[in-house]
Formats: structure tokens, sequence, C-alpha cells
């Protein structure tokens, strides 16, 4: 049983997750898989109630029940959270063959990236919005698609305010800089992090990129930045959870990676332009923009569109994520 769970363990860690942290671990059982929270792993200051965590959870956990589907299981998901978020998933062989849209999905784990360049601005076909927001179909979580240009204007204004307030905070861009590989040897040290190639920077040395980030990055620059990079984007689409729990957040990650798959089939690409929903204050503004019912989040705000590939980021190696049971035991 171990090589077939390493082997589906291996897709649910290409999953997207805040700062690149792959805050998750795994413990392998004869008949299935545990997947809880790696609390060494979290973003203090950028996610102080750990909810891009769990969202970041949330899509290892549809990357792996999707992989478990192709490789010949029939998955089957406990949320046994106990304030821990641990998540249990059965294994036991299928019956049934994968479903096309499962085998379309699967076949995209490898290719999804998160793709921070400039778009071409192309309109992005009414059919293929459609398909994405039935892809991305999931209890507790609301996926909307925004193109008009009257909203997105209101919403990069949104996310102007709340890059200047993230970025005028010390701790944040500490906290950010501690996760940014400034050169592939570093990205291929660590296995995680942001590194700079694949966010269309240069490699440099580490010291070398500090000083760049001192020097180069205020509040006011990563502002404009991401205006043009918002107005080059042909949609946004936003993520917003009924209510705010481990189990909402969880749903807004499955929702999303779903979503990014079926994006990526299309020849779509796709980029986080969180900040509105991570500025608590902003978050509020967001929700009333957008006319949520009150107990509905919004979770994550991402930009759409056509542009080339970029480098991919680096994941850890399976052996890294797997952990004994009194590892297990001694994480609860
Ligand atoms: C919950 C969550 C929040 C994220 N927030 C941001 C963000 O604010 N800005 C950003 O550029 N990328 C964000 N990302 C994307 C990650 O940085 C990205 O997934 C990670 O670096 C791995 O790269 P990949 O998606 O290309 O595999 C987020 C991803 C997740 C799952």
């Amino acid at each position: 049983m171990q090589q077939p769970y390493k082997d589906i363990i291996y897709y649910a860690t290409l999953a997207p997750s805040g700062h690149n942290t792959q805050p998750w671990k795994f413990e392998l059982f004869d008949d299935g898989i545990v997947m809880m929270p790696d609390w060494q792993r979290t973003l203090p200051i950028a996610d102080p109630d750990n909810h891009a965590l769990f969202i970041s959870l949330g899509c290892a956990l549809e990357n792996l029940v999707i992989a478990a589907r192709n490789l010949g299981y029939q998955p089957e998901v406990n949320y046994i959270f106990g304030g821990r978020g641990f998540v249990q998933i059965l294994l036991p062989p299928s019956n049934t063959p994968p479903t096309p849209t499962e085998i379309a999905l699967f076949e995209q784990i490898t290719e999804r990236q998160s793709t921070r360049c400039k778009y071409n601005g192309e309109p992005i076909p009414s059919a293929s919005i459609e398909a994405l927001l039935a892809a991305a179909t999931e209890d507790k979580v609301i996926c909307q698609a925004i193109t008009d240009t009257t909203t997105i204007k209101a919403l990069t204004d949104l996310v102007k305010e709340a890059c200047i307030l993230q970025f005028d905070n010390d701790a944040f861009v500490a906290e950010l800089t501690q996760w940014i590989r400034f050169n592939k040897m570093k990205a291929a040290e660590t296995n995680d992090g942001l590194y700079s190639k694949a966010s269309g920077n240069p490699n440099v040395p580490n010291w070398l990129g500090k000083i760049l980030v001192d020097v180069t990055v205020s509040p006011q620059s990563e502002a404009k930045k991401y205006e043009a990079l918002i107005n080059s984007s042909s949609a946004l689409v936003l993520f917003a959870g009924q209510g705010n729990s481990i189990r909402t957040w969880i749903n807004v990650g499955r929702s999303f990676e779903r979503f990014a798959l079926k994006a990526t089939a299309l020849g779509l690409k796709n980029a986080h332009v969180n900040m509105p929903c991570e500025a608590f204050d902003v978050r509020e503004k967001l929700a009333k923009l957008m006319q949520l019912n009150s107990g509905t989040y919004p979770f994550l705000l991402i930009r759409l569109g056509y542009a080339p590939k970029m480098p991919h980021a680096y994941r850890r190696p399976v052996e890294e994520v797997i952990i004994s049971h009194s590892e297990a035991i001694a994480a609860l």
C-alpha cells in the first residue's frame, strides 16, 4: 500500500499554498491517509487566523482526491477537526473507472501554476467562464466572476488600499522576505517558498535580494504594480465562504483548486490578488461591494487571463511530508 499512497500524496503536494509554505503533513494507514496542518509552516502576520493555511490544505485535499480516483481508489473524506484540522481519506479500491471530468482535472495537476506575469487582456469566452464556475461548485462556497469594468475598477481600488496597508507593515514585509527564495540554489535547497524566477524576477544572491526588497519595494510601488497586473487581466474571480470556519476554508480550497485545474485545461492562467481578503478592515468593504450576505466572507480574489507559462515553484519531496504515528501524536 505504501507506494500507491505515496504517489497520491505526490499529487497533493503540487497544490498551491500561501507563500508556498506547503503547510501539510500526511500519515499513512493501511486503509488510507490522514492529512493534517504543519504548524511549523504558518504565516502569523499575513494569515493570523490560519484561513489561508486551511484553504491551502483544501487545495491539497482536492488534488489528493482527484489523484486517488485516477489511481484506482474510491476516496471517502472524513473531517475530524477537534480544532486541529485533521482530515481522514479512506481509500478503498474502486469498482468504477474515473469519469472524463476526473481524468481531465488529473491531467492538469502537474501543469497548473500561479502565473504572476502580465496577461494579454484578451476577453475570455463566456462558455469558458461558465465552465469554470461549474467546476468550482462546492458546498458553502460562492464563486463569482467579474468582467464589468466598473466593478473591476472598484475591486482594484480595494486591492491597492489593502496592498498599501500590508506593505506599510514592517512585520508583513519581513515575513514575506523570509519566504522569498532569491535564486535557484536557495529554492532547490529548501524546496519551498516564493522562487523569484517563478514570479518573473531575476536570480540574485540572497544578500542582494534582501537589499533590493528594501530599496525597490514600497507600499505605493506594490499598489501600482498590482493595478497594472489587474489591468492586463481579463477577469477577476471572487471566492467567498458561508461561515468563517475550518470546514468552510477547506471547502474554499477544494473549490479553488478545481477552478485552477479547469482554467489550466482551458489555456487560462490565474494569480492571487488576495490582499483585500487578508487585510480584515478592507475585507468588510469588499464584502459590501460584492453584496455578500452577512456571515459570508470573501477569502480569495483571483485574476484570470491569457499569458505565457512561467517557471514552476519548487516542492518538498514526498518523504519530507510523510510523518510517523508518533510524530502525528506529538503534533496534536
Ligand atoms: C490560500 C492561498 C493564498 C495565496 N495568496 C497569494 C497572494 O496573496 N499572492 C500571490 O502572489 N500568490 C498567492 N498564492 C499563490 C501561492 O504563492 C502559490 O500557490 C505558491 O507560491 C506555489 O506556486 P504555484 O501555485 O505556482 O504552484 C496563494 C495561494 C493560496 C493557496
